[in-house]
């Protein structure tokens, strides 16, 4: 196939460019390099054996994307694009709309200009809301508590009726639980620049003396050990749940991308000391305001449909995401803009 990949310089894109190109794929690239590395598609590359080509906009300039379709005419685009910090969403709602929503309408418009059909979208395990009883099923309770959880539904919704206007339109959303880990080789994974948000980022942090320790938001959850308990799945389990979203057919439909297991955050600590084979400092502070005690995926719907279950364990994902850091201490560094 010919793919389009929008924010094919990021972690789970360009996961998704060494794959697409391990299996034989003629992909393409469209990235502003906002979050990105060209560096991450030149290892996507140095991995797969094959060369992909990329383009460095914005997806919110539609001429742009109408040029870039007629010209690489894919039948599917795997859309990553997009910005996914939740504390910068409630900073600056507009920005999120802006390239979330905006940029996600502008691919449509595109696509519809030149009768591409078949888009692969990144949700989020955010739209679930506070109402939604773990396990979520896709049929579960939907009311994201943050604008980046609402661009996700956004799009959501903007997908399903555009599939309702055109039947030839295929449309899947996936809801992405906690993404983690890397590339076995350790060449291609994530790196936040300065604080992350997120757990397993954090720990690595602290593992590389870039923080002092952990702090365990809240040990007061309704949850085994008290604190919160998530469903982290492997990048690469997330990526081959997207190859087998290429083959659904038209219409719009969701599925949740988890294992249906869930871990807290002292089991994920836990985990990292033995990926990494040292102690790691740890706190107990205040619950994070937002935060819900249990988020796991029912993945059935997935199964059923797609044939697809996640294979990782938290073991190699904690290896696998030590073994990014360790290579890249200092993440890939900025590429200089430079598109081709
Ligand atoms: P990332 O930031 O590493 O990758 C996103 C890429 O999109 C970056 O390379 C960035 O430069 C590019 N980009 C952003 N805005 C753009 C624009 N307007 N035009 C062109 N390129 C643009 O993020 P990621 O972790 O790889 O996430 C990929 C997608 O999955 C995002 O849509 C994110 O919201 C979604 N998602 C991520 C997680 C997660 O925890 N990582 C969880 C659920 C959903
Ligand atoms: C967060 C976002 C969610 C987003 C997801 C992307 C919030 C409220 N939610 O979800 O919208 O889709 O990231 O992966 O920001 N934890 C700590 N210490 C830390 C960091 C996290 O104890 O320094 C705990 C959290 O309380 C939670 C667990 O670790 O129980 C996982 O946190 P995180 O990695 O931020 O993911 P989510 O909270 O699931």
């Amino acid at each position: 196939m010919r793919v389009l990949v929008t924010g094919g310089a990021g972690y789970i894109g360009s996961l998704a460019v060494w794959r697409l190109l391990a299996l034989g794929h003629t992909v393409s690239v469209v990235d502003n390099l906002a979050n990105g590395s060209l560096a991450a598609v030149q290892s996507a590359e140095d991995l797969a054996g094959r060369a992909a080509d990329f383009v460095q906009a914005d997806i919110r300039d539609t001429d742009l994307l109408i040029r870039l379709l007629r010209d690489v005419q894919p039948q599917a685009v795997l859309h990553f694009a997009g910005l996914k910090s939740v504390a910068e969403s409630v900073a600056l709602p507009l920005r999120y709309y802006d390239h979330n929503v905006q940029g996600s309408l502008s691919l449509l418009r595109a696509m519809q200009e030149t009768a591409v059909r078949r888009i692969i979208f990144s949700s989020s395990a955010t739209v679930y809301g506070q109402a939604a009883r773990a396990p979520f099923a896709e049929t579960s309770p939907i009311e994201p508590v943050n604008p980046y959880g609402r661009s996700k539904w956004m799009v959501e919704m903007m997908l399903r009726d555009f599939c309702a206007a055109d039947p030839a339109f295929s449309a899947v959303a996936l809801r992405y639980f906690n993404p983690v880990g890397a590339h076995p080789s350790g060449r291609l994974g994530e790196w936040v620049a300065g604080a992350p948000n997120n757990l397993l980022p954090y720990i690595i942090g602290v593992v590389q003396e870039r923080f002092e320790r952990v702090r365990i938001f809240g040990d007061d959850y309704p949850t085994p050990d008290g604190s919160g308990v998530r469903d982290y799945i492997h990048v690469l389990d997330l990526v081959e749940g997207h190859c087998a979203a290429l083959q659904v057919g038209p219409g719009f439909s969701v599925y949740n991308l988890g294992t249906g297991i869930g871990y807290s955050v002292h089991e994920v600590i836990r985990a990292m000391q033995v990926a990494c084979e040292r102690a790691i400092p740890h706190e107990v502070v205040e619950r994070r305001s937002g935060d819900v005690a249990i988020s796991i995926a029912d993945p059935a719907r997935a199964r059923h449909d797609l044939g697809w279950q996640a294979q990782y364990d938290l073991m190699a994902m904690c290896r696998d995401a030590w073994r990014f850091a360790e290579q890249h201490p200092n993440g890939y560094g900025r590429v200089a803009a430079g598109a081709s």
